[in-house]
């Protein structure tokens, strides 16, 4: 029994640990393949499932054209939260319930990310999630607290359009022991550090 209990206790505790797998996606930009990609997928989808009904001559014209469909007010590029061919799929009220039509989820998410285009780097979306991945357990509160985007600028840890200025960008790209961060362990992907580093010089925005 008592075998039992240790065994299962370290089967959760394996499980809990792959929870935490440094591997993460959350700072990751959507390349131009990516967006090129988004854009045909969400062009069938239209053509397929939208425009059957709203062909030339219907009251409400869909083209599989961003630029056009903009221009008639269908959607506000960049902005899906205010596109109403957004907020019909979004909503579920187009395709038309009973028309054997239907979008998937991630059909859906083709349509937005398709409207929203490229983001430009900015702290929200990110650079707070690679901190709260990597450094946020020690950084978490206290004088070295990194989780507001205020708590960035103070102390130079990042002056805007500035790298050698930024001390939080010392620390990650530093090999000397005492300064590099993280201090153990791995030191933050390539990936992440070029995302940090374009954010820097681009003038560190908080939001898009
Ligand atoms: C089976 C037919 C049918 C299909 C398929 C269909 N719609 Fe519609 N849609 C309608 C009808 C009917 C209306 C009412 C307005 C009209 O066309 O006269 C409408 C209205 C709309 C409107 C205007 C809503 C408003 O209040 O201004 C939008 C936007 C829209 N559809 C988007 C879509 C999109 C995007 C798709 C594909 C994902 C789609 N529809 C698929 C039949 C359809
Ligand atoms: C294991 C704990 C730990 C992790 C993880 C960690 N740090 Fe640190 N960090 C520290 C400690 C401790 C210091 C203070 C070092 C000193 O003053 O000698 C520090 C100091 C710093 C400083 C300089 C002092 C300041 O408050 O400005 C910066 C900048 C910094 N860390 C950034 C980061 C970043 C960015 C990450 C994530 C990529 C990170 N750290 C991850 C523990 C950690």
């Amino acid at each position: 029994m008592k075998f039992i209990i240790i065994f299962s206790t370290l089967i959760v505790m394996l499980l809990a640990f792959q929870n935490c797998s440094p591997e993460h996606k959350a700072g990751t930009l959507p390349s131009q393949s990516e967006l090129a990609q988004v854009s045909d997928e969400a062009k069938n989808i239209l053509i397929n499932k939208c425009m059957g009904c709203h062909g030339p001559g219907d009251n409400v014209v869909i083209t599989p054209d961003l630029e056009a469909l903009n221009e008639s007010g269908l959607i506000v590029r960049g902005e899906p939260q205010n596109s109403t061919l957004y907020l019909q799929v979004i909503d579920r009220i187009m395709p038309p319930s009973g028309s054997g039509v239907t979008l998937s989820d991630n059909e859906i998410e083709v349509i937005r990310k398709w409207i929203k285009g490229p983001t430009a780097l900015n702290y929200v979306e990110h650079i707070r999630p690679i901190l709260e991945t990597s450094c946020n357990t020690c950084h978490g509160g206290g004088g070295r607290r990194l989780t507001t985007y205020d708590d960035l600028l103070r102390n130079n840890r990042i002056v805007p359009g500035d790298l050698e200025a930024s001390t939080l960008w010392q620390a990650v790209i530093s090999t000397e022991e005492g300064v590099r961060m993280p201090p153990q362990g791995k030191s933050l992907s390539s990936e992440d550090l070029q995302i940090i580093s374009d954010w820097i010089t681009s003038g560190a925005q908080e939001f898009e």
